[in-house]
Formats: C-alpha cells, sequence, structure tokens
C-alpha cells in the first residue's frame, strides 16, 4: 500500500470529537449523555430564513460567482455597516464556513516554515489549518488564573521572530468565552503595526457578548486597514452551521486578490446557504434579544453551579458559548472518559471536552475542560447535579483504589 503523507500523518485528532465513541457506548447502554462538549447550538434556526431557501425557485443550481452572490455581498455590507464595520461588496468574499476563510487567510499570508502567533488555549482546529499549510502556531499563553485576559505585550514581543507573519485571535473567545476590551485589542493592533504582522480576527461569536458589553472587530480598529482580516461565519449567529455560509473580510486588496485566486479554485461557495444568509439580514432588529437573554441566564446557572462545586474554578466568560473550567482531578481526560464509561447518575451522565487539545504547549490545561452552554437550562441544572455528583464518587473511587492498592 502506497504510504500516506507526513502531512496527513501529523494532522492532529479533533479534541472535541476525541471522546465520541465513549458517548456512543454509554448511550448503548441506555444512559443519557448531556452534551456540553461541542458547540452546535440547540436555539432553532429562524423560520424566516428556512422559509427564504424553501420558496426559492430556480431550475437549475447553478454555481455563483467566487466571491459569492453579489446580492448577498450587498447585504453583508449592510451588517457589517450596524456593527461599526464599514466595508464594501469587494471587500467581502463569502466562503464554505467560517473554516474556508481561516484556510483562505493562512493560505494567502503565510509560507510554509512561517509562524503565526497565538494566545492559547485556542480553536483546536487551527492546529488543522496550520497542518495543511506547514504554517507553525507558535501558542502564548493566557491562564485561567486571568480570566484568560490577553497574554501581556512582553509575552508577544518575545514570541517574534523573522518568521513572523501573523497574529490570530478569536474575539469572543472559543474555548474560553474571553472578550477582548477596546484596550486590549489597542495592544494587539499596536504589535501588528510595529512588526508588519497581520491580524487574523476569527469573530464567529460576534453576537454573543453579554453584561452590556459591545464586540469591537479588528476591522474597525483605525491603522489596521492593511493589516486585519476579518474571519466570519454564520453557523453561530443564525444557528445555522449546515448552510456552510461564512466570510473572508480585508480592505487589504493584495490580499483579497490573492485569496480571490483560492476562491476562484474551489468555484463558489454553496448557494442555497447563501439564499439563507440574505434573508438573514433582514431579520428583526430584536432578532437577538431574546437569544443574548436565554444565553445570559444560561452561563450565569453553568459557571454559578461551577464555582459552588469544592476544588472547581471557572472564571465567568464575557462572550461566546463555552466556558473553561478547571476541576480537582489529576487529569481532565481521564475523567471525561471515566464520566462516560463507568458513571451514571439518574441514569444520565455528562459530556465535555477536555481543555488539553486547545493548548499547543504539552502539560497546559490538564485539569480543564471546556463546557459548551447550548443546553437549555433545566438540562444544564441536571447536567451539573450529575458532574457534581461524578466529582465526589471519582475522588471516592480513587482513594478506594489507593487503598486496594496499599494493602
Ligand atoms: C472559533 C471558531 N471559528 C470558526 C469556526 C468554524 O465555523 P464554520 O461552521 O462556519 O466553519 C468555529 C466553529 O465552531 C469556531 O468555533
Amino acid at each position: 500500500m502506497p504510504n500516506i503523507s507526513n502531512r496527513g500523518a501529523s494532522m492532529p485528532p479533533s479534541p472535541i470529537r476525541k471522546l465520541v465513541p465513549y458517548a456512543e457506548a454509554a448511550k448503548k447502554r441506555g444512559t443519557k449523555v448531556f452534551h456540553l462538549n461541542i458547540g452546535q447550538p440547540d436555539i432553532e434556526t429562524p423560520a424566516a430564513i428556512l422559509d427564504a431557501v424553501r420558496n426559492t425557485k430556480m431550475n437549475v443550481l447553478a454555481y455563483s460567482h467566487s466571491a459569492g452572490h453579489e446580492s448577498y455581498r450587498r447585504k453583508l455590507v449592510e451588517y457589517y455597516g450596524r456593527n461599526d464595520i464599514q466595508v464594501t461588496t469587494e471587500q467581502i468574499i463569502v466562503t464554505c464556513g467560517g473554516s474556508e476563510a481561516i484556510m483562505f487567510a493562512i493560505m494567502s499570508c503565510m509560507d510554509e516554515g512561517d509562524e503565526i502567533i497565538i494566545p492559547e488555549p485556542f480553536y483546536a482546529n487551527y492546529n488543522g489549518y496550520a497542518v495543511g499549510s506547514d504554517v507553525k502556531i507558535v501558542p502564548i499563553p493566557s491562564g485561567i488564573e486571568t480570566g484568560f485576559a490577553l497574554p501581556p505585550v512582553q509575552d508577544f514581543e518575545k514570541a517574534i521572530t523573522p518568521r513572523t507573519k501573523a497574529i490570530m485571535i478569536c474575539n469572543p473567545n472559543n474555548p474560553t468565552g474571553y472578550l477582548y476590551s477596546l484596550a486590549e485589542l489597542e495592544v494587539i493592533r499596536d504589535i501588528c503595526i510595529r512588526h508588519n504582522l497581520f491580524l487574523l480576527s476569527d469573530e464567529a461569536y460576534r453576537e454573543f457578548c453579554y453584561d452590556g458589553n459591545k464586540h469591537i472587530s479588528a476591522l474597525s480598529l483605525p491603522g489596521l486597514e492593511q493589516h486585519a482580516i476579518l474571519l466570519d461565519t454564520i453557523s453561530k449567529r443564525y444557528s445555522a452551521c449546515g448552510a456552510r455560509i461564512g466570510a473572508f473580510v480585508t480592505k487589504n486588496k493584495t490580499v483579497l486578490d490573492t485569496a480571490m485566486k483560492f476562491a476562484q479554485a474551489r468555484l463558489s461557495p454553496p448557494s442555497f446557504g447563501q439564499i439563507l444568509g440574505e434573508a438573514a439580514v433582514d431579520l428583526p432588529a430584536n432578532y437577538f434579544d431574546a437569544i443574548h437573554e436565554e444565553y445570559t441566564a444560561r452561563r450565569d446557572l453553568l459557571v454559578s453551579r461551577l464555582q459552588q462545586m469544592p476544588g472547581v474554578t471557572c472564571p465567568l466568560p464575557g462572550g461566546a458559548f463555552y466556558a473553561i473550567a478547571e476541576l480537582p482531578v489529576d487529569s481532565a481526560e481521564n475523567f471525561c472518559k471515566w464520566l462516560l464509561e463507568s458513571f451514571e447518575y439518574q441514569g444520565s451522565t455528562v459530556m465535555m471536552a477536555p481543555a488539553s487539545g486547545f493548548y499547543a504547549t504539552p502539560g497546559r490545561g490538564v485539569r480543564e475542560v471546556r463546557l459548551a452552554y447550548v443546553l437549555n437550562l433545566d438540562d444544564i441544572n441536571n447536567a451539573m447535579d450529575c458532574l457534581e455528583h461524578a466529582l465526589v464518587a471519582y475522588e471516592a473511587q480513587k482513594t478506594k483504589t489507593k487503598v486496594v492498592t496499599q494493602l
């Protein structure tokens, strides 16, 4: 058999999906699994945007323009304008999800061996794009003790080498839920300008900001016009992960023209998804109000329950729908496996994502898990009951094993 590529062999498995076989086995045994492991929102996709697709009359499902339907890009200009992001239709390429926008950015800005600085923990799929294009991710640590705030400027400065081409942020952050302040974004902006770096800004969770705080886009930071690339998606915004629609947006014409060549090579983004995305811009202005209220209540419940558990640390996230918690266990991965393999409380168990997979530095985050609060309040409460009992049972069985081993 011919060998697969070294690139393929070094592609890391998804930390979010690694435990799936254990969850499947638990379900086969009849155990209910509360899924706090994956960011698939449970909020219904708005009927109006699904109807826009259902009511579309077409005889041929054709390719669209490689940059996306012009009518959709015009609508996006309107949407971005409402979010203090001033762009033109020519500065937008519609992509197959935010995922493709990330890929286009890396491929357009970086060569083999170039380095991209990313505060860790970070969205684990960035690893996949970096491996796919032979780019090196240089992580700089943010930690649970600061609530995952932006690492100090000196850490960035120390990490910069002649191969550094870009900084990448995710704001609000997956997996930490951290929302960067204007002051933090200005720090990043100044570093990018000082060292002539691109800023790749993944803003997949722009709408999910809490406590009255507003999201600030990298594209609206003055001085960064030639550096900033906005990586966007409608997946989370409208609970439309399956539409596979995102956007690559930049005011840098050379970068845009380069990304456009990659866009032409993959022909076009999906047509039905664009119809759905276009309709979404016309959703009522108050569409996000109920969603904010729901996610705020979920976050508050989840975090307060976690904070009440002995030995658990969980900073209050300011955005997205994720929280990271440090647990009183030696290995969060073993604990997460044990939850699925050997534990149930009132017929249920909990699935969480071990956070070590979101760090690039070995040994970091080993006692942490990422929880996605994409379940309704009752289910979050039940999941937290389950987790609370599990932590007690896990400690008890560890002590028992120790006694047995010592005998
Ligand atoms: C931070 C972040 N960026 C990008 C994506 C990819 O989104 P899409 O479904 O649009 O490809 C995700 C999906 O979970 C994400 O969490």
